[in-house]
Order: structure tokens, then sequence, then C-alpha cells
């Protein structure tokens, strides 16, 4: 499809950051956004590319109250060779659709999908950094923008956008490990509901567990399985990992967890940094008397905004564990180095992982 392309004059562009690793992660933005409608009639219709710019919607907006509407989370990254470089885009022009249909929201073609990146970034790609530990985060984000506050029921129109904000870290601890707090009064996801899904609600809905973690001095929740609150799902914004008896342990897809695009490739890679992998039930009576006894040695997050992030330590029942000393482990550095390297296009991608965008 041909992008309609509204471009300011060059006086006009904002000042580019001196130094990401001390700004916030995603309060910033570039120049330019991608817009594309969609409507009943027409389906998916006028991409454009055009200054970023606040949405005017009515405020009975179906978006506003019935909040059916998902999103997407990437990086762009700048290789050594200055080309502009993105991770397994297709897993999330896929992950995206998933999400849309379990929202009743009409899919955007994978090849459209990646095209509007695609020229987006090009347009944009003074603001992707080179300094490593920074890169060009993309949200793509589809929301529903019908008018109407009666039935719920899936919005007429939609409005699909893409826009970019240069990151540093997403923790403040950077690469240092985080504490997590395991609670067994709010759960995020429950059998048959959209814990699969990348759609506001999840987040919204985990806020008030977030805060009292944040309150008690951890950065994140552990949380547990709906239905028993025994069973470990994820964390925050990432998939978790647990290095047990020298294997390497993630909970399963079961439907209520995020099927990311860096659990996977951990997975997929792990064999090859010579480490078997099990995806299984694990309890948290199991993970803290792990702790404990030293059959497990690691614990850690993954996930595209935090890459890999090692826990330290987690409070579960008045008690706190500490992973390792509090200190990054063997497998968390083996898998932030190899992932890392791939993604800024240091080191060989053997998988064919890596997107060039040209
Ligand atoms: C709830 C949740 N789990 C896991 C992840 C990790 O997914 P990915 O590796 O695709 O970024 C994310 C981030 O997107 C997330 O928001």
């Amino acid at each position: 499809m041909e992008i309609r392309k509204e471009l300011l004059p060059s006086g006009q562009l904002k000042p580019l950051f001196e130094d990401l690793m001390k700004v916030e992660f995603g309060t910033n933005f570039t120049d330019y956004m991608f817009t594309m409608e969609y409507t009943r009639e027409e389906g998916w219709k006028d991409p454009a590319i055009t200054p970023y710019h606040p949405l005017v919607l009515d405020p009975a907006t179906i978006m506003f109250h019935y909040s059916q509407a998902a999103f997407e989370g990437q990086k762009a990254y700048r290789s050594p060779k200055d080309e502009i470089l993105l991770f397994r885009p297709a897993e999330n022009a896929r992950r995206m659709n998933r999400s849309m249909a379990r929202m009743c929201i009409p899919e955007i073609p994978e090849d459209l999908f990646l095209q509007a990146e695609c020229e987006l970034l090009k347009l944009e790609k003074r603001w992707i950094p080179t300094q490593k530990g920074t890169s060009l985060y993309i949200r793509p984000t589809v929301i529903p923008t019908e008018v109407l506050l009666g039935a719920v029921r899936p919005s007429d129109n939609y409005l699909f956008y893409i826009i970019l904000s240069p990151v540093g870290p997403f923790y403040k601890e950077g690469f240092n490990p985080i504490g997590l707090w395991v609670d067994k009064t709010y759960s995020r996801a429950a059998s048959g509901g959209t814990g699969a899904a990348k759609t506001g609600g999840n987040y919204a809905g985990s806020i008030a567990a977030t805060l009292m973690a944040k309150n008690k001095g951890y950065s994140q929740v552990l949380w547990l399985d709906a239905k028993e609150h025994r069973y470990v799902e994820e964390v925050g914004t990432m998939n978790v990992f647990f290095v047990i008896e020298g294997k390497l342990v993630t909970p399963p897809l079961t439907g209520t967890i995020l099927p990311g695009i860096t659990r996977k490739s951990l997975l997929e890679m792990a064999g090859d940094l010579g480490i078997e992998t099990e995806e299984r039930l694990i309890s948290i009576d199991e993970l803290a008397e792990g702790v404990d006894s030293g059959r497990v040695t690691e614990v850690f997050g993954a996930g595209t905004a935090a890459v890999i992030s090692p826990v330290g330590r987690f409070h579960f029942d008045g008690k706190e564990y500490v992973v390792n000393n509090n200190e990054t482990g063997y497998w968390a550095k083996k898998f932030f180095d190899t992932l890392t390297g791939i993604q800024y296009g240091e080191s060989e991608d053997k998988y064919g992982w890596v997107y060039k965008v040209e």
C-alpha cells in the first residue's frame, strides 16, 4: 500500500538526547508517527506518516470505556555498520493479530504492519541511538474509535498507529538484580481471560499490586496463577526463568501469560549455549524451598523492554528469599550477552532472527 507522508521543515525537528541512559523509559517520542484507519465498509485505509500529534476523540469513544484495544512492544537497533535492525518483527506482527483477534478487532496484513514500521524507521533513523543498552522502542497500537456507550460490542471503526520512543534501561537498576513481591491477594489473568493478549486491561488490573510492591521496595510483582495462587506465571512486563539443578525452567504457555518473543528466543538458543530447557508448572513453594536448599541457582525475567533482568531477591509470605547472593548469575549474563549481541548486529545471527530495514 502507498503510505502518504506529511513532512516537517527540518528546522522544526526535535533535538536528540545527549544521554539516554538518564531518560525515563517511554517518556519521549520522535517527530513522526504512522496512522491508518479502519471502517467496516472500506477496511484498513489511508496509511500515513505525519508529525507526532495528539488524538482528538469524542469522550464517548469505545476506547475510553470498554478498552477494546491491543498493542505491541519492539525495539529498533543500530548496528556497527549503521544498519537499522529489528528483532523477529514478524513474530510481533503475528502476536498483534492474535491479540486483536482476542479483542475482536479485524486483522492487519503482516506485510503492511512491517512496511509501516520500516518506512517510519527509515524516516526516523536519526533517533536510533548507537550506545549499547539504548534503542528506539516501537509501540504499535490499535484502538476502537466508534462513539458508543450502549451495547458492548466490537467497534465499527479503528485507528492503528505506531509511535517511537528513544530509550535506555527499563529498570533504574539497569542490569543489576531487581527485587520481586509475590502476592496472593491479586491476580493478573485467569483461565479463559485475556492474559495471553497484549491488551491494556491486563496492565490496568496489575497497577494496584505493582504499586503495593513498589511501596514495599520491590520493582515488580511475581504473579501467581489466579485459581490456586500457587504456580508462578510471569513478572510485570517479562516472562520468568529459573535455573533449577542446572536446567532452564519456565512456566508453560497455558493461556494466562503473554507468549514473549524473548522467552521463545531463549528457549530456542538454550541448547546451543549448553543448557537444557523445561516448560512446566513451578509452584511458589518449590521456588522458595529451592532457593533455601540451593536447587534454584538463578531467577531472571526476559522481555523486549527489560531484555534480561536478574532477580536478586523476592518476598513471599513474610519471608525474604535471596537468590545467588543478590548478584547477576552466569546464565542471566550469558543470555543477555548472546541475545543483545545478535540484536545489535555485533555477533553472528545463525538463527536468522535479525531483520534489516532497507
Ligand atoms: C506481560 C508481559 N509478559 C511478557 C512480556 C515479554 O514479551 P516479549 O519478550 O515479546 O517482549 C511482556 C512484554 O512485552 C509483557 O508485557
